[in-house]
C-alpha cells in the first residue's frame, strides 16, 4: 500500500494522508489586501479529506510586502475573509495552516509605507524584483535594522499569529525559507551584524527562534511549524557553512519541541544551486529534526512515495501541481494523469489559471 496515503500527525495536526499542498503566492486579493470569494473559491478546491493546506504566504506588516496583491494578515480586517477560507477548508475535511511573512530586503520602496527603505539585518542589496503596483521593479538598497526596533518586528509575527487564531485557522507556519527576512539574519552571506543578532549561528539563528517562540506563544508548539530552504540562492542568498547553519536552526526547533519543520529539498528550478559544501536536505535534518517532517521542491507521485520510503521525510509538498490539479490527492491516489500548468497566470489576474483548472472526472 502507498505511504502517501497513510495518516500522520505533525504535532496537534492529525491527517489522513501526506500529500500537503505547498505555500503559493498567488496575488489575487481584493482591495485592502483581504482574501475575497475567490480565494475562497481556490482553497475550496483543492481541500481534501484529511489534508493539509499551508496558505501562500501572508504579511504579518505593510513593511513585509514585495508582492502587491498577497493578501495579508496585519490588520483585523482582514480576519473576516480568511475566516471564510478556513470555514471551508474545514467544511470539506481539510486543516489549514497560514505562512506567516515578512520579506525585509526583498522589497521596493514603492511598496513600504511612506516610500521608505526596506528593512533587513545588513545593508546589502539583492538582486531580483520586488512586484509592484506598476510591475516588476529591482529590489531597493535596504536599511538595517537597529537592534531596538527589532522586537516590534517580532511582535508583527506574534500579532500576525493571533489574528491567523482569530480567523480559524489551525495553526502557523513561519516562513524561513527563500531569502526572506528570518533567513536573511540566519544566513552569514545577508547578515553582517556584529550584535546579538549577528556573527556565531546562534546569533543569527536568534530572529528565526524568537519570532517562532512568539507563535509558540499564541499557538502552542504542536501548532507552530517553521518552513526552511537550507540550500536555495533565490534572494540571492548564499551561506558559508549552510550543513551547520542548519543543523544548528534544525536541532534548536527540535528543542522547541515545534509541529514540523518543512524543507525545501535542493533540487529544483534554475535558482536553486547545491552549495560547495554539498546539498542540505531532509535526510540531513533528519538527524537534528525528531518530529514530522515535509519535505517540498520538484517531487511527482513516484518520487514522493520513493522519499517517504526512505524515512526522511513524513509528508511531501507539492507546489505547481498543486496549481494546475486541484484534485491531485485524489489524482496521485488513483494514478490519474496531471494537468500541465500554466506559469503565466501564477502571479496575479482573475479566475483564468486560479479557479479554472478541472478535477478529473470521476470516469477517467
Ligand atoms: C512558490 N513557493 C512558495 N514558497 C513559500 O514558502 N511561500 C510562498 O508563498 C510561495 N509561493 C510560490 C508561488 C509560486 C507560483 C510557486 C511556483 C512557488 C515555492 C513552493 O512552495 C514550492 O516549494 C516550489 O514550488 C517547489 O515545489 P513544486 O512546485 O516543485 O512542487
Amino acid at each position: 500500500m502507498s505511504k502517501l496515503f497513510t495518516p500522520f500527525e505533525a504535532g496537534a495536526l492529525l491527517l489522513g494522508h501526506r500529500v500537503v499542498m505547498a505555500p503559493l503566492t498567488r496575488l489575487r486579493s481584493e482591495p485592502g489586501n483581504k482574501a475575497g470569494a475567490l480565494i475562497r473559491e481556490y482553497y475550496t478546491q483543492r481541500t481534501s479529506q484529511g489534508g493539509l493546506i499551508i496558505s501562500e504566504a501572508t504579511p504579518v506588516a505593510r513593511e513585509g510586502y514585495g508582492y502587491a496583491g498577497a493578501p495579508g494578515i496585519y490588520e483585523d480586517a482582514q480576519i473576516e475573509g480568511w475566516r471564510a477560507v478556513t470555514d471551508a477548508v474545514h467544511g470539506g475535511g481539510g486543516t489549514i495552516v497560514m505562512q506567516l511573512w515578512h520579506v525585509g530586503r526583498q522589497s521596493h520602496t514603492d511598496l513600504q509605507p511612506g516610500g521608505k527603505a526596506p528593512i533587513a539585518p545588513s545593508a546589502i542589496q539583492a538582486e531580483g524584483d520586488a512586484y509592484t503596483p506598476d510591475g516588476p521593479r529591482p529590489f531597493s538598497m535596504p536599511r538595517a535594522l537597529d537592534i531596538h526596533e527589532i522586537p516590534a518586528v517580532i511582535d508583527q509575527f506574534r500579532q500576525g499569529a493571533a489574528r491567523a487564531k482569530a480567523a480559524g485557522f489551525d495553526g502557523v507556519e513561519i516562513h524561513g525559507a527563500n531569502g526572506y527576512l528570518p533567513d536573511q539574519f540566519l544566513q552569514d552571506g545577508t547578515n553582517h551584524r556584529t550584535d546579538a543578532y549577528g556573527g556565531p549561528i546562534e546569533n543569527r539563528a536568534r530572529f528565526l527562534l524568537e519570532i517562532t517562540q512568539a507563535a509558540i506563544e499564541v499557538w502552542g508548539k504542536e501548532r507552530a511549524g517553521v518552513r526552511i530552504s537550507p540550500s536555495g540562492t533565490y534572494g540571492s542568498m548564499s551561506d558559508s557553512a549552510p550543513q551547520e547553519t542548519f543543523g544548528y536552526v534544525a536541532k534548536k526547533l527540535n528543542a522547541l519541541g515545534i509541529a514540523y519543520l518543512h524543507v525545501v529539498e535542493p533540487r529544483i528550478m534554475g535558482t536553486e544551486l547545491i552549495s560547495e559544501s554539498g546539498p542540505v536536505a531532509a535526510k540531513h535534518l533528519r538527524q537534528h529534526f525528531l518530529g514530522a517532517i515535509i519535505a517540498a521542491g520538484g517531487f511527482n507521485g513516484k518520487s514522493a512515495e520513493a522519499l517517504l520510503e526512505t524515512g526522511d521525510a513524513d509528508a511531501v509538498a507539492f507546489g505547481r501541481y498543486f496549481i494546475s490539479n486541484p484534485d491531485l490527492p485524489e489524482r496521485l491516489r488513483r494514478n490519474l494523469p496531471l494537468t500541465p500548468y500554466d506559469r503565466t497566470t501564477f502571479y496575479g489576474g482573475g479566475a483564468h489559471g486560479y479557479t479554472d483548472y478541472p478535477r478529473a472526472k470521476t470516469s477517467d
